[in-house]
């Protein structure tokens, strides 16, 4: 039931914007989740973290936010922050995986 798709896991960098993160994409090039975040100085900020609603609990999500910050962590960063937590199943999903979640989720690296 689960891990069938083969997704590919591509690190991006969009100069203009000055972000740079993860994207996921499924067997038919169609993307499947990605993550995008920001650096300043030693800072890490993860403005998106989405997984497609067809894509949920299959390991995408924590398979793009473990990249992101070994990203960030290669980078320079040593916390890394998610300032908007969209809701409760994402600050369950944030807290299991090392966040402090209060408005932000916080992490250190
Ligand atoms: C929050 C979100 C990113 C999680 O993505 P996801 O791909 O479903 O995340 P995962 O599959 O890695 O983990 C979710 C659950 O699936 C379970 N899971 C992970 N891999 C699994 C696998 N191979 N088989 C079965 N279950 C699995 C995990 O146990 C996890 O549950 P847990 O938190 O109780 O441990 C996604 O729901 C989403 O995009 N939501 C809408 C946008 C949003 O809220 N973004 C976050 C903003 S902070």
């Amino acid at each position: 039931m689960f891990g069938k798709e083969i997704i590919e896991y591509s690190p991006f960098q969009d100069e203009d914007k000055g972000t740079f993160g993860i994207k996921g994409t499924g067997e038919n090039g169609e993307e499947v989740g990605h993550i995008v975040l920001t650096l300043n100085g030693e800072t890490a900020r993860s403005l998106s973290v989405l997984v497609s609603p067809g894509y949920w609990n299959k390991g995408i999500g924590t398979t793009l936010l473990q990249e992101a910050e070994a990203l960030a962590l290669a980078r320079g960063a040593t916390e890394i922050f998610v300032p908007e937590v969209a809701n409760e199943k994402a600050a369950e999903f944030l807290k299991k995986r090392g966040y402090s979640v209060g408005e932000t989720a916080y992490k250190r690296l």
